[in-house]
């Protein structure tokens, strides 16, 4: 606490808090000795690089026993970043980065966009979030997020509550493709890989047709209106792989077949489509989103970094949607489900409100013959091409 004042934050505190406010800034350089709070004083290195001079940390010849040679790792990953860094046995200087319109003449080098490798070590992981604060707003990511988990589990989600960005720097993957082609698996695999957030679109239409027909109303244009009405106000949300309308937990009885078709049959409605796009818009929140669903990359975000267009033969598709069907209990043909894919293909395919069809910029990825973890690794393998990382 002393010394981030004396690095220029302004503190308050009570009995069991403390409010940190920006203070001075450029924050200023200092030199300390951190003999007596080794750990604490890894955030001054990282705060350092906002700083109006070099600081200098000295007595830290613990941190090179730590989780990992904390001072090695420091030193690497604020060079990543572009600041010039010195390093001795037991001390580590940094030098501050420049600060957008409140630079200052001491800073060197310029930032640069990093990928901060976080050596299973907590602290280093935190700390080094600081920097995605920077004025150039250059893109940083944190490898391995969730080491964190061994003090505080929830820093990043804490941090993102506070935390402020231009809904369009936060970066969407959209993968589209028909019916079973398997873009519900492939999109929250990929979302947990990346710690991202997941909207399975479907299920919006698909609870939208349950809540209509559970008020009487039938799935057809003559209703249109009163169901865009429903889906304004939907009262859903999704907890894990749990759906909830309002306080009914609806997960089985939107996943059966007819459940499917009737959102097909909503989904024509170009009122309802309408009535559903605040709703879709409003999961792309921190750090990043998998949008999972027909139109996600032509209509709803149609500037997404990555747009993916998954598709399968129908025998293939037909062939896993009865595997997921029998494993449930549920028991059908695999004849009339080929039927029921290819009627659903046609009508999405063919309505005149969003179609089902590749957006132009999509990267199609046919998965056939693929397993999950190769098509997994294919998308991200995508998405590492597009960081400037
Ligand atoms: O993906 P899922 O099978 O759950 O979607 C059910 C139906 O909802 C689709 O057949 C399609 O008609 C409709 N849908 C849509 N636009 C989306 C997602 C689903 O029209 N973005």
């Amino acid at each position: 606490m002393d010394a981030a004042e004396q690095m220029g934050a302004k503190i308050t505190s009570g009995p069991n808090w403390l409010e940190i406010k920006r203070g001075a800034w450029p924050l200023k350089g200092i030199t300390l000795d951190c003999n007596h709070i080794p750990d604490a004083a890894m955030t001054w290195a990282v705060m350092a690089l906002y700083a109006d001079g070099p600081t200098t940390l000295r007595n830290i010849a613990r941190w090179r026993v730590k989780e990992t040679d904390r001072i090695a790792a420091m030193a690497t990953e604020c060079r990543k970043l572009g600041a010039t860094v010195e390093e001795g046995p037991d001390w580590i200087t940094v030098h501050p980065l420049p600060n957008g319109k409140h630079n200052n003449a001491s800073a060197q080098g310029k930032w640069k966009a990093a990928s901060i490798h976080t050596y299973d070590d907590h602290r280093v992981a935190m700390c080094f979030s600081l920097a995605a604060f920077n004025a150039d707003q250059v893109p940083v990511r944190i490898e391995d997020p969730k080491c964190v988990a061994k003090t505080f589990p929830d820093y990043f989600e804490a941090l993102f509550s506070v935390a402020h960005s231009n809904t369009q720097d936060i970066p969407v993957i959209c993968i589209d493709g028909p019916t079973a082609s398997g873009k519900g698996t492939l999109a929250s695999r990929v979302a947990q890989a990346l710690g991202y957030h997941y909207l399975d679109s479907g299920a919006l239409y698909r609870v939208t047709a349950y809540a209509a027909l559970k008020a009487g109303l039938s799935l057809e244009a003559t209703d249109e209106a009163r169901i865009a009405d429903l889906a304004r106000t939907l009262p859903v949300r999704f907890e894990g792989d749990t759906v909830w309308l309002g306080s009914e937990d609806v997960s089985d009885a939107i996943r059966t077949e007819q459940a499917g078709m009737n959102a097909s049959k909503v989904s024509v409605l170009p009122a309802v489509r309408t009535a559903l796009i605040s709703l879709q818009h409003s999961f792309q929140r921190l750090p990043g989103l998998l949008a999972d669903g027909r139109d996600m990359g032509t209509v709803i975000f149609p500037d997404a970094p990555l747009k993916v267009f998954l598709t399968a033969s129908a025998a293939q598709r037909a062939e896993r949607r009865h595997k997921q069907l029998i494993s449930k209990g549920i028991s059908t043909t695999l004849d009339s489900l080929r039927a029921d894919l290819e009627a659903r293909d046609a009508r999405d395919s063919s309505r005149s409100v969003a179609p089902l069809k590749a957006a132009q910029d999509a990267y199609q990825l046919d998965n056939s013959s693929l397993s999950i973890e190769a098509s997994v690794d294919q998308v991200l393998t995508w998405w590492q091409a597009k960081q400037p990382f």
